[in-house]
């Protein structure tokens, strides 16, 4: 079991994770930028940006990007996501970083923080009751 100041601490080394990525967000078109960071279970960070495209749907936000980063390295169970943005107040993953993100486990905290410095958290499976999941396929 983690102390206070250790789980504070874990939790400021994805936060400069979460800001150094999105100060690489490519949002040329919403001007928005993201930052995400998602811890492995092995204690691994991983980073992600939205990168947006001319072809605006193709667009792909920072918590899938970060996802695919841990994924692609063999990181497969996660604790926690931390996001960052442009905006003062925190943001809410979409939909569809929620679906993916859930197809991980919903025990996922996810954390967020805007730029007036306020934080909001929450437990993935509040975020998508009732998720779809691979126990559902046939
Ligand atoms: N975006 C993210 O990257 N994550 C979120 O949680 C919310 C939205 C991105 C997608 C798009 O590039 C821009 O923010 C505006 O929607």
């Amino acid at each position: 079991m983690k102390t206070r100041e250790e789980t504070d601490l874990d939790i400021a080394e994805l936060a400069t994770c979460a800001h150094q990525a999105m100060e690489r967000a490519y949002a040329p078109y919403s001007k928005f930028h993201v930052g995400a960071a998602l811890e492995a279970e092995d204690g691994r960070v991983f980073g992600g940006c939205n990168v947006e495209n001319a072809s605006y749907p193709v667009s792909v936000c920072a918590e899938r990007v970060a996802l695919g980063a841990a994924v692609a390295a063999g990181a497969k169970r996660f604790r926690k996501i931390f996001i960052c943005s442009s905006g003062a107040d925190p943001v809410t993953p979409c939909g569809m970083c929620r679906q993916a993100l859930s197809e991980f486990g919903v025990d996922l905290e996810v954390i967020s923080e805007g730029t007036s410095g306020a934080r909001q958290s929450w437990g993935l499976s509040e975020l998508l009751p009732g998720h779809f999941g691979p126990g559902q396929l046939p």
